[in-house]
């Protein structure tokens, strides 16, 4: 009888993942640029029948009667992202993780993420690796894209809202994009958070204050990047921002309607947020929904009419395949929200996997020498 085959994966630990350049942020940002340009086209799955699916979570009860069940706690959950990329990345994949506010007093990072690629006919592991790193270039390299296409040239100052690991990733990769940025302006709950990503805007060769003040903190503001935990509700007034201002969120959100309704509003991915909507009617308590995804605020003024609907909008990919739909002129404020899809950690992921081959780097596991059958 034939031999089957061995089946054998790549582990890539944390050391191995920066060794194979998962801090390059102008690298993850070029990454996440062509994955904009494959999800206009459609070349790309994400979870559920509508191909859309953010991801599947498991929803902890408030309380239950078996001792060692999790019960719901500040950002507790485990959420499993899936998805396919096409192009060059051809790709198949899932990232999985585990979130809980109490990881912070273990000295653990509120998230512990993991990706595994898988070969898109067989399914078989390809490489499964720490993706804590992942996640966050490429959560901040969303925005560096963003940047790229919709900030007015010339811009000086940026306000970051919300300092953690995040926004300090948005900061590192927007910075890698607007070359004329000389002075970013930290503004957190916490005063040692913002000090954080001050020290850290100086060590990349700029001015920074820390500024308590929310309303001072965006009013000189050219840019603004916003991932703020849901800790306490970020509440600002649309007045507050300067003309020509681009506001990049990548976190939850609550201005005044004018920031929504005066200011031209650039999705990630029109599809994404069509089907956060078809999964807030299907969950059956709309409102309830809307309340907890980074978009609930301008679906609620879609559905009253207020905004344009969904299929009429722009997502950044439609920016850069068309070459229309982004920056008019240098007064028009521009908002960009990023809420998060697997295929962006596919991508990078997928780059670095084929960066860690190139250069030998991680450890080769074999899942079997051949499959057993009984
Ligand atoms: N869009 C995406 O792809 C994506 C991916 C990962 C995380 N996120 C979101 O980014 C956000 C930040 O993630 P993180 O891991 O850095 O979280 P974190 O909890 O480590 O840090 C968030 C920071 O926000 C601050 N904060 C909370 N509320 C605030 C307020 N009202 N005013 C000022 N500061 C406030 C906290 O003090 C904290 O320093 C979260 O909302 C998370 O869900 C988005």
């Amino acid at each position: 009888m034939e031999k089957k085959p061995k089946t054998e994966f790549l582990y890539l630990s944390e050391p191995d993942m920066i060794a194979a350049g998962v801090l390059d942020a102008h690298e993850c940002v070029n990454v996440c640029e062509e994955v904009f340009s494959l999800l206009n086209a459609g070349d790309y799955l994400m979870g559920g029948p509508n191909h859309n699916s953010h991801g599947l979570g498991i929803v902890f009860p408030k309380e239950t009667k078996f001792p060692n069940m999790p019960v719901s706690g500040p950002d507790r959950r485990f959420v499993a992202m899936p998805g396919y990329l096409g192009g060059r990345f051809d790709v198949c994949g899932v990232k999985w993780y585990g979130s809980n506010q109490a990881n912070i007093q273990k000295g653990l990072p509120r998230s512990v993420l993991t990706v595994l690629l898988n070969n898109k006919d067989t399914g078989e592991p390809l490489c499964l690796m720490s993706a804590n790193l992942v996640s966050s270039a490429r959560t901040g390299a969303v925005p560096g894209v963003a940047a790229r296409y919709l900030v007015r040239k010339g811009s000086k100052t940026l306000a970051v809202l919300g300092c953690g690991p995040i926004n300090k990733a948005c900061v590192k990769a927007i910075l890698t994009q607007i070359d004329t940025i000389e002075h970013v302006v930290c503004y957190d709950l916490f005063e040692k958070a913002a000090q954080s990503v001050a020290d850290f805007a100086v060590a990349h060769g700029k001015t920074a204050t820390v500024e308590p003040d929310l309303e001072k903190a965006v009013r000189d503001a050219d840019v603004v990047t916003i991932a703020a935990s849901r800790i306490k509700p970020l509440v600002f007034k649309d007045e507050w921002l300067k003309e020509g201002c681009t506001v990049l969120t990548s976190g939850p959100i609550h201005p005044d309607e004018d920031f929504w309704l005066k200011n031209k509003i650039v999705y990630d991915n029109i599809g994404l947020h069509e089907a956060y909507v078809e999964e807030a009617v299907a969950s059956g308590d709309k409102d309830e929904y809307y309340s907890g995804v980074i978009g609930g605020p301008i679906y609620r003024l879609i559905d009253s009419g207020r905004l344009p609907a969904l299929q009429d909008s722009i997502d950044l990919g439609g920016i850069i395949n068309s070459g229309t739909g982004g920056r008019t002129n240098d007064t028009e404020k521009i908002t960009f929200v990023a809420c998060g899809m697997s295929v962006f950690d596919l991508g990078w992921a997928y780059q670095l996997y084929q960066n860690a081959l190139s250069k030998n780097i991680g450890t080769q596991l074999a899942l079997w020498d051949e499959p057993y059958v009984e």
